[in-house]
């Protein structure tokens, strides 16, 4: 499905989150950097833009980007290119839930809006915990849910009508921005990610609700 949406992704990401999106990416990247990684990956990397906020403020020696899907990989790699930042970056074709990489390889892992699209996410915070090193951060960004008010009528009514209708018009793909917020709300229901955390052995030590708990900001640590 992302194939298919690749091309329209980065405008429509913006346009359907009004611009709040490069804020919540930053939010994360500063949990990121605080480590001062020398090795990072960007799971699910999609398009990159996790990569290309990260490389606007601080360079580790090893970027790898990874992702289940070729075009969306593809763009992330003309995106960082363009800007020059491909020497010390890789780009790896692969599932979350089998990373293609040895132990304790990254001193970081950032996921961006990817994890509720896992087959298998215990499976997939087995493999992050594999892959990361002792005291190794998991930094993972993903929509949530508003639970009171008038926000959060407001919310749902945007992503039950209005979102599925302008994404589907803009990209052509009713099916994908239909998919979208039924995700995000199935996701946000379940909230199957600290149960999946702490099974992997990582500890969270942070949970940051961003623009008023529409998306959830998670850093975790092994330890
Ligand atoms: C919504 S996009 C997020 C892209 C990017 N991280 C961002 O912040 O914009 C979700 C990405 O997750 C990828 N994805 C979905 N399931 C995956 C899996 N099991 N393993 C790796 N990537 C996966 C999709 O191909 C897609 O590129």
């Amino acid at each position: 499905m992302f194939d298919g949406i690749a091309r329209q992704y980065d405008a429509l990401n913006h346009i359907l989150s009004l611009g709040l999106d490069y804020r919540w990416r930053r939010a994360a990247i500063r949990q990121v950097v605080a480590i001062r990684p020398q090795s990072v990956l960007d799971l699910a990397a999609g398009t990159g833009d996790m990569s290309l906020t990260l490389l606007k403020r601080y360079k580790p020696t090893r970027l790898c980007c990874a992702d289940l899907s070729p075009e969306m990989l593809a763009r992330g790699k003309r995106k960082l290119t363009r800007r020059h930042y491909d020497s010390f970056t890789q780009f790896v074709e692969c599932s979350a839930e089998a990373l293609p990489f040895p132990e304790a390889e990254f001193q970081a892992v950032m996921i961006g809006f990817g994890v509720r699209n896992f087959a298998d996410i215990p499976q997939a915070m087995r493999e992050v915990a594999r892959v990361l090193t002792e005291h190794g951060r998991l930094v993972v960004l993903e929509f949530s849910m508003p639970k009171r008010g008038i926000f959060a009528l407001l919310y749902r009514f945007y992503l039950r009508i209005l979102l599925p209708l302008f994404g589907g018009l803009i990209s052509g793909s009713f099916k994908a921005y239909r998919y979208l917020p039924s995700s995000m709300e199935r996701y946000a229901r379940e909230s199957p990610l600290p149960v999946a955390i702490k099974a992997a052995g990582l500890h969270t030590i942070a949970t940051v609700p961003l623009s008023g708990g529409a998306v959830l900001l998670t850093v975790a640590e092994k330890r």
